[in-house]
């Protein structure tokens, strides 16, 4: 048996969604596999699990709504149990490159509000060092956003500003993202601290230190726990 990407997240999901007991609070990510963690825990709360949920998108909201997941706020649940996400690249370190869906800034305010954090990918999301595959996610206010990508560039990076059919693309907050790509090697993680200290940037997509139990989904059908 040889699971495709989409199958495999399928299986992770399935597997992460037991994480969640009766009467938790806990954060929905977004993005694909994220959708697959939704329907998951409908068909749980179809069966009679009692769970609150906290979107980290519109998109997610609009699906967990559909599929009768009650939602609350961090307003009213300022901690979580749990926070369910996927991930667009996973290092031996368990941190983590999020955002290639737009949603890093909610996704990583509602990771930190949560007790524990569960990562759902497939096999192709695990690399040797983060930036391997995919670019970081920066998301900047629009006013001056040149000044950013050329902070961003004397750190090294490579900002290109991410453009949908009708122009930049927007993210829930109303910002733009700059996608970076840096040299390879490694060492992208100790940018974290840097990159946010720029003004004008809202956040980025490096999730480090979160410390994150990660399901993989494998090609021949398993799904492997990290951390
Ligand atoms: C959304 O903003 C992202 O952080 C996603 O969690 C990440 O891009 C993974 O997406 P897929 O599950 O669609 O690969």
């Amino acid at each position: 048996m040889s699971l495709d990407q989409a199958a495999q997240k399928a299986v992770a999901a399935r597997r992460a969604v037991r994480e969640v007991d009766s009467g938790m609070v806990v954060g929905l990510g977004t993005g694909s596999t994220a959708a697959l963690v939704v329907e998951a825990l409908a068909e749980r709360a179809r069966e009679g699990l009692q769970v609150l949920g906290v979107p980290t998108s519109e998109a997610t909201a609009r699906q967990a709504r559909e599929l009768g997941i009650p939602l609350t706020t961090l307003q009213e649940h300022p901690n979580l149990d749990l926070d369910i996400d996927g991930a667009d690249e996973v290092s031996p370190e368990r941190d983590l490159i999020k955002g290639l869906g737009g949603a890093l800034l909610r996704e990583k305010i509602v990771a930190l509000a949560a007790r524990r954090l569960v990562i759902v990918v497939d096999e192709s999301k695990l690399v040797e060092h983060l930036g391997e595959r995919a670019s970081v996610p920066v998301e900047v206010i629009p006013f001056g956003w040149t000044r950013c990508v050329a902070a961003l560039e004397r750190l090294g990076g490579s900002p290109r500003l991410r453009q949908g059919p009708s122009g930049p693309v927007l993210t829930d907050g109303g910002n733009w993202i700059l996608d970076t790509t840096f040299p390879p090697g490694g060492g992208l993680s100790g940018l974290a601290g840097q990159i946010k200290a720029i003004t004008g940037v809202v956040e980025h997509g490096l999730f480090v230190g979160l410390d994150p139990k990660v399901f993989v989904g494998q090609a021949d059908g398993g799904c492997r726990v990290l951390g």
